[in-house]
């Protein structure tokens, strides 16, 4: 059998034990088997994977493939295809991978082709690792669930602006909206760029603990995307006019974590928690805001290679935050 290199994760967190994985448990392994594409695969070679730091809890079914390849966010060249594929072999390619599937942190990988879009001239494997998830993210939450929530005009507050997540949000809410709308940003680490990234007002809950009452100040908003959740989404409801629209990514869902005004936020139809999907298509569109100039990725910190020490050690700075005064996404350059 055919081997590759790849950094497996040992223990996996299930739905049928307690288990709990650590950055150790990232462990090198040279003699992974090389996957194998079904008809409707692509093979792909994986130049750079962007690590999610808290895919170390996430709970995967007992039936999930071990040992188990994290990181799902891949970018790189296509070796093989099916006949009738839309891509080639040699396009250059990135998408989000299934969460229940193998991810990037390997040599190769195998994809549908529904999870891909073309990587545009100009952007790198590195960036395009670290744009898939937030851009999809956004996009799915604010621009095409419930028709579309952010529109010319809207006036948005973002929660927990200064992540992965939030800062992708602050430049597409800034574009969507238009010069008529309003982005209204808050965060934590990382603040200080969020007016350069479109945000008309910014506050740090670090700093600010009166957040709630100077976003009041303010007047209503019409949107709220939360990607903090928990007490920071319960005390933020009220900001919302009658008849605004609130999206919550942070995990647990609003109804798990015991949102004290969900329930009656989500019977009026205002409000929905959602978990990102990987699609082909808008990631096609993530890419075009990009050429355009709307978005830019943010990298924290580059991981040269395979390597176990450089990957736990990379893993754990970005658990931390990632590089201090330079917020964004962890990438492994795997090639
Ligand atoms: N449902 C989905 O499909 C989906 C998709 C992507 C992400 N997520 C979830 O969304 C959340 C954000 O993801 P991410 O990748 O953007 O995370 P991230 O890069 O780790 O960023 C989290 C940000 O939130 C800030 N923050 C923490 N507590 C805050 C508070 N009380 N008020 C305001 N800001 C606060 C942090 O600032 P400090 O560092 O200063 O604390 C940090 O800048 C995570 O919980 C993640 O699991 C869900």
């Amino acid at each position: 059998m055919s081997t590759m290199h790849a950094i497996n994760l040992l223990k996996v967190p299930s739905w049928s034990s307690s288990t709990v994985a650590s950055t150790t448990d990232l462990t090198y392994n040279p003699t992974h088997p090389l996957p194998v594409p079904s008809p409707t695969q692509l093979l792909i070679r994986i130049h750079a994977t962007a690590i999610t730091p808290y895919e170390l809890s996430w709970e995967y079914p007992p039936s999930a493939t071990e040992p188990r390849i994290p990181c799902h966010d891949i970018a790189g060249v296509v070796v093989s295809a099916p006949e009738d594929s839309g891509f080639q072999i040699g396009d250059r390619v990135f998408g989000l991978l299934g969460f229940y599937g193998q991810g990037g942190l390997a040599e190769y990988t195998v994809a549908e082709e529904k999870y891909l879009a073309k990587i545009p001239e100009g952007m790198g494997f590195v960036e395009a690792a670290s744009l898939g998830r937030a851009g999809l993210t956004v996009f799915e939450g604010l621009r095409v669930r419930n028709g579309g929530v952010v529109r010319e005009g809207s006036k948005v507050l973002v929660l927990g602006a200064t992540g992965a997540v939030g800062r992708m949000g602050v430049q597409c809410i800034r574009h969507w909206v238009g010069a008529s709308g309003k982005v209204i940003a808050m965060g934590g680490e990382g603040t200080a760029e969020l007016k350069s990234l479109g945000a008309d007002a910014v506050f740090n809950y670090r700093e600010e603990p009166n957040w709630v009452d100077l976003v009041k100040n303010l007047g209503e908003v019409d949107v709220i995307f939360d990607c903090v959740g928990k007490k920071t989404l319960e005390v933020a409801i009220p900001l919302v006019r009658n008849g605004g629209k609130i999206v919550t990514i942070g995990s647990p869902p609003p109804a798990i974590s015991g949102v004290k005004g969900w329930d009656e936020v989500e019977k009026r139809g205002d409000g929905f928690f959602f978990i990102v999907d990987g699609d082909g298509d808008l990631l096609g569109e993530v890419a075009g805001l990009y050429e355009k100039g709307v978005i830019k990725a943010s990298v924290s910190n580059v991981v040269e290679g395979l390597s176990e020490k450089g990957v736990q050690e990379g893993w754990a700075l970005a658990l931390k935050g990632g590089v201090k005064g330079k917020p964004g996404t962890t990438v492994v350059k795997v090639l």
